[in-house]
């Protein structure tokens, strides 16, 4: 077979690393790739929004399948403009992928078929906006409709900061087009986890639950980023809960997309928050997470394409999947100053050191390689990743291969992991 993965990071080097270990495979192509990713797959320069060159590509090279890694070219149609020529495409349609392409839409979905989300109401004028914020009162969390890389998320703990956030989505347009609605919804306190699920519409198999580090520093304190590192399973997610949520929300929200004709094909994200045992949804994603494939891809003991195939063919219900019963987890190292100003092309050593380490991988994220070295090429940079029976030896593990990497101004999280550890 010949595969195409869409996308740069540290997510899609984790889908390429696993599916070149696939017998099933003999050549991966990835769009655009990164210097960790040219190790296991010829890397084309297209960037992931191109669908037309991407299409044409695949047109070109006989692709049997195209795995695609990052939200746009999913909510801007690349499943659709890939089925109309046949070419088999992991993800869904464009309709489908509205779930993380429009907060109005998934906050509105839920409603209409009673998934548990905090309450909110959505509004197109900022005068309206802001009268309901003052009847509500903090604190509260603004959103922006549409796509805006995760930044679009202000969380608010006065009345004021919450005028500000309405102008700085409606009236100073600060992410664009993604402002031409928000969302005005309470504020939940409590623990955060996702919870997975790949689905062919009609068949769900929940992957083991993960959690994020959102913040940039130690101790979730400074600015949100797209993830400092992440691990799995998260002990906050108990069986019990698991179950709660795969009925109450994965379940619920599949039918709820076949209801209203927009029939969900690929993997379903469910950004949770777990307040006394409750499960909510903060937000769905129609694609795999960031840095949550990391941990996620060390602990999945099948070969990943024929699951992978098996959604896309919409015959799931065949599928094996097995997970190994321990523990991973990702460390991000980023780019000083990230997710600010950041300075780029520092020089990174060490990795070949971390490459004789048992049961750890670096995923690239924003690398590239010049000659015979690779630099930094981003925000986030690498996904340092360990896998062993526990979280708290896992964690031992990863930082022992973060501290053997070196880049100028390099800026990690030392406590990825802690709320597992603690318990
Ligand atoms: P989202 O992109 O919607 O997941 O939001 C990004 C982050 O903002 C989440 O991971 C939460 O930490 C936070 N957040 C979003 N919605 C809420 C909410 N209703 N209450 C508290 N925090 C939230
Ligand atoms: N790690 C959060 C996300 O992938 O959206």
């Amino acid at each position: 077979m010949r595969v195409l993965v869409v996308g740069g990071g540290g997510r899609e080097h984790a889908l390429v690393w696993k599916i070149a270990q696939s017998p099933l495979v003999d050549k991966i192509y990835c769009a655009p790739g990164n210097a960790g990713i040219a190790r296991q797959a010829e890397c084309v320069e297209i960037p992931a929004e191109d669908i037309a060159a991407l299409r044409r590509f695949a047109l070109q090279e006989a692709v049997d399948l195209t795995v695609v890694g990052p939200e746009a070219p999913l909510c801007a149609g690349i499943m659709d403009a890939f089925a109309a020529r046949g070419l088999k495409l992991f993800g869904p349609s464009r309709k489908a992928a509205r779930i993380e392409g429009s907060k109005v839409f998934a906050k509105t979905l839920m409603a209409r078929h009673g998934v548990p989300t905090a309450a909110f109401r959505t509004f197109d004028s900022t005068d309206r906006a802001k009268a309901y914020v003052d009847i509500v009162g903090a604190p509260l969390v603004v959103k922006a409709d549409g796509l805006a890389a995760g930044k679009a998320v202000i969380v608010c703990r006065t009345v004021e900061e919450a005028h500000k956030a309405v102008n700085r989505i409606m009236i100073e347009g600060e992410f664009g087009e993604a402002g031409g609605q928000v969302v005005v919804e309470e504020c939940l306190e409590g623990e955060e986890a996702s919870v997975l699920a790949l689905t062919d519409g009609q068949t769900i198999a929940v992957v083991p639950s993960c959690q994020d580090h959102k913040p940039a520093y130690d101790g979730d304190e400074g600015p949100n980023t797209g993830g400092m590192g992440a691990y799995s399973p998260a002990p906050v997610v108990t069986a019990e809960l698991l179950c709660l949520i795969e009925r109450d929300i994965i379940v619920q929200t599949v039918h709820a997309m076949n209801r209203e004709d927009r029939a969900y094909n690929g993997v379903l994200y469910a950004g949770i928050m777990i307040s006394d045992d409750t499960p909510r949804v903060l937000e769905f994603n129609c694609r795999f997470g960031d840095p949550e494939m990391q941990p996620l891809v060390l602990r999945l003991k099948s070969d990943i394409v024929p699951l992978l195939l098996a959604v896309t063919e919409g015959r799931l219900d065949e599928a094996e999947i097995e997970w190994d019963n321990g523990a991973a987890i990702c460390v991000v190292m980023a780019s000083g100053g990230y997710p600010r100003k950041y300075e780029k092309d520092k020089p990174i050593s060490g990795l070949e050191e971390v490459e004789q380490m048992e049961d750890v991988v670096v995923f690239h994220s924003g690398t590239r390689r010049e000659g015979g070295r690779i630099l930094t090429d981003g925000g986030r940079v690498l996904g340092v990743t360990a896998r062993a029976p526990t979280i708290a030896e896992a964690q031992k593990r990863a930082y022992q291969a973060v501290e053997k990497i070196h880049f100028e101004d390099a800026h990690y999280r030392t406590d990825i992991g802690w709320r597992a550890v603690g318990r």
